[in-house]
């Protein structure tokens, strides 16, 4: 079942647009028996992923909060923030996935070259790693990632990202010594430049989705956010708590929408949902076609969701997405601003998080259930009751000041 409902608004500038409002596309035809084949993803290795990540000087598990106040307001039983903004000193969760990814790519590379296994204390491998240029495109985040690990095994990197982003994320990769190159347009135009210069090039591209670079590498960034799962399991277990009733991924590619996808393919897995921008909202409308096949965004990709902010779903990624997601859904930008508000702003003895835009989607669906006459009846139909516990990602910390402060002082929408 697919809702598309467009209001008409009068703007400023007397112009007439279209504003879509939040839809949603309930994905009755999941059938796990069939990405549970999945070759790539088979290949991965929970446990030796877990043991890349600890291996890393700055690891250390991200907190899982809970919010019993927030939860009551919701009329839910137990709702649970995974927080994000603690990983790696990088504000996101991103780290997790370009550092393994980078980490099998040398790996690869080493074992052409004829060099032994990944040692950095080897000064041969050093020299060799100095000559690599590892590249991506970005929406902020995930560049920031692959230059932070780029200067971690001493190479370069060179980061893609659209001319309009926010200074802030801007300066975060060239802080970390990346060459960062301005994209005129869209994330995916990032994506197609990063592609032709790495060509040109002869440069390492890491990208979390499969339009550009190798399957293996986009399938090793999601593997890289099985980590971040695997520590939900372990915190649940340490309180005693059970699997939550509902999961709430945020979408951009998908690269972490199919690691969730793949690490609950078993029985009793929570309901998956994943949330996206109404203007790109990719993920909803290829689900929703005749033949699920891939879909570019209809809409503007206009967002303050910037790091949701994708045109086209990853290929490797929609195959396991596809056949594990419960529930599709699109919010509009107000959402993620009063939930990001929210998280910092707590009620009672609930804990403040820090949360952007794109971090704070998870928290816009829960509001928009509530508050959006296109979803009414949605809680409903999903089984969301004031018993059930439902697990958010705060995805990423503030990543855009100006805007954070910009909202915080906007009057209640
Ligand atoms: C903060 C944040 N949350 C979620 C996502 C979505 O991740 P994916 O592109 O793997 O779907 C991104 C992607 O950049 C992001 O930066």
């Amino acid at each position: 079942m697919s809702m598309q409902i467009w209001i008409l608004t009068l703007h400023s500038h007397n112009q007439l647009y279209c504003v879509p409002m939040c839809r949603y596309y309930l994905n009755n035809r999941a059938d796990p028996e069939v990405f549970r084949a999945n070759q790539l993803f088979s290949r991965l290795k929970p446990h030796e992923i877990y043991r890349f990540h600890s291996s890393l000087p700055e690891y250390r598990r991200t907190p899982l909060q809970s919010l019993p106040n927030l939860a009551q307001s919701l009329r839910i039983g137990q709702l649970w923030i995974k927080d994000e903004s603690y990983r790696f000193g990088l504000n996101a969760f991103k780290g997790l996935g370009a550092s393994y990814a980078i980490y099998k790519r040398v790996q690869q590379l080493l074992v052409r070259k004829g060099l032994a296994k990944y040692d950095p204390s080897d000064s041969v491998q050093r020299d060799f790693l100095a000559g690599l240029t590892f590249c991506a495109a970005t929406d902020g985040n995930h560049g920031r990632a692959v230059a932070w690990m780029a200067g971690l095994i001493g190479a370069r990197a060179v980061i893609f990202i659209p001319d309009d982003a926010a200074g802030q994320r801007v300066e975060a990769i060239a802080s970390l010594g990346a060459e960062v190159r301005l994209v005129e347009g869209s994330y995916d135009q990032a994506v197609s430049e990063v592609a032709r210069e790495a060509a040109v090039n002869r440069w390492e591209i890491i990208s979390d989705t499969s339009t550009v670079g190798d399957r293996e590498t986009a399938v090793a960034i999601s593997g890289g956010y099985l980590t971040l799962f695997r520590e939900i399991d372990e915190q649940l277990a340490q309180l005693n708590a059970k699997r939550p009733d509902f999961l709430v991924i945020q979408a951009g590619v998908g690269a972490l929408a199919a690691a969730a996808g793949w690490h609950y393919a078993k029985d009793e897995a929570p309901k998956l949902i994943s949330v996206e921008p109404v203007q790109a909202a990719c993920l909803l409308e290829s689900a929703s076609t005749a033949d699920q096949s891939l879909k570019t965004a209809a809409g503007n990709l206009t967002t303050i969701m910037a790091g949701l902010n994708c045109g086209t779903p990853s290929p490797v990624a929609f195959d396991i997405i596809k056949d594990s997601f419960d529930l599709f859904v699109a919010i509009g930008d107000e959402y993620a601003e009063q939930g990001m508000k929210m998280l910092y702003q707590p009620q009672g003895s609930d804990p403040k998080i820090e949360s952007g835009e794109s971090g704070a989607a998870g928290l816009a669906f829960l509001l928009a259930l509530e508050k959006s006459g296109s979803l009414k009846g949605l809680r409903k139909l999903i089984g969301m009751n004031q018993e059930s516990s439902v697990l958010l990602i705060s995805t990423e910390g503030i990543t855009d000041r100006l805007n954070f402060n910009r909202i915080l002082t906007k009057s209640r929408a």
